[in-house]
């Protein structure tokens, strides 16, 4: 089974030189790994620099992208820009910027142009607290229905998801989700697809877990908790760590 690990970098590292090393270090884990396809998201300035490592399991992704597709937009980043870039996968809806003031509306907008570009969105959708009469049920409902709002079914197959809570997510994370946790919303969210679109869209679409992912936890939300990849962020910036991730998957 093809399994798919992102990795997150986010503001990391600070130097053109920090970042060389660590495109290096990586490829060199993945090299003998199969069977995964790894997506490695550095920040934009560092994006470039993937051009000098080759290797038929890893793809370039993106951490954000405008919402709009060109014009006069002040530091702002367009999906053609990533796709001449090599970029093939761009993160989209992540918890930290849905905190920096990304709604849903404005994540359906950036799939949209996106989709139009080729380029293959990887939508991160999650609550940022469990609340026991189970209102995070409808507020992720709510995130997916409306990132996905005038999507058609034929484009879902370029859609990942990825169910990050945000509670479990960076260095504030209160824990990890459970593997149980993790299969409730990866049933929760196949629902929400099925009514959506069909229940064979619903079967293929791949769900992705993201949060405090490490190499203990990382055989257990895959074997136990039916996730079909992780995103990673702390854990990929770490060679020794990320490489200890991906040799638990194989
Ligand atoms: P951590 O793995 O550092 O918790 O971050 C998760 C994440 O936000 C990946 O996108």
């Amino acid at each position: 089974m093809n399994r798919v690990v992102v990795a997150n970098w986010k503001m990391n590292p600070p130097s053109q030189k920090e970042a060389e090393v660590l495109f290096k270090a990586s490829h060199s884990l993945i090299k003998n790994i199969k069977n995964t396809k790894i997506i490695i998201c550095p920040p934009f300035p560092f994006l470039f620099i993937a051009k000098k490592f080759k290797n038929k399991n890893v793809f370039l992704g993106s951490q954000n992208v405008s919402s709009e597709a060109e014009g006069s937009y002040t530091g702002e980043v367009s999906p053609k820009m990533l796709k001449n870039m090599g970029v093939s996968y761009v993160i989209v809806g992540h918890g930290e910027r849905r905190l920096l003031g990304d709604t849903n509306e404005i994540v359906n907008k950036k799939i949209l142009n996106l989709l139009k570009f080729k380029l293959f969105p990887i939508l991160c959708v999650g609550e940022n607290k469990r609340e026991s009469d189970g209102r995070y049920l409808s507020f992720v409902e709510e995130q997916i229905k409306n990132s996905l709002f005038g999507i058609p079914g034929t484009q879902l197959k370029n859609i990942i998801i990825a169910y990050e809570p945000i509670w479990a997510i960076g260095k504030n994370a209160t824990r990890e989700a459970t593997k149980d946790e993790f299969m409730e919303m990866k049933i929760f969210i196949k629902k929400i697809i099925a009514d959506i679109y069909s229940p064979k869209i619903a079967h293929s679409i791949i769900i992705l877990y993201g949060g405090s992912v490490n190499p203990q936890n990382t055989k257990s939300f895959i074997e136990d908790g039916g996730a079909e990849g992780l995103l990673v962020g702390r854990d990929s910036i770490n060679p020794k760590k990320f490489g200890a991730i991906l040799s638990a998957l194989n």
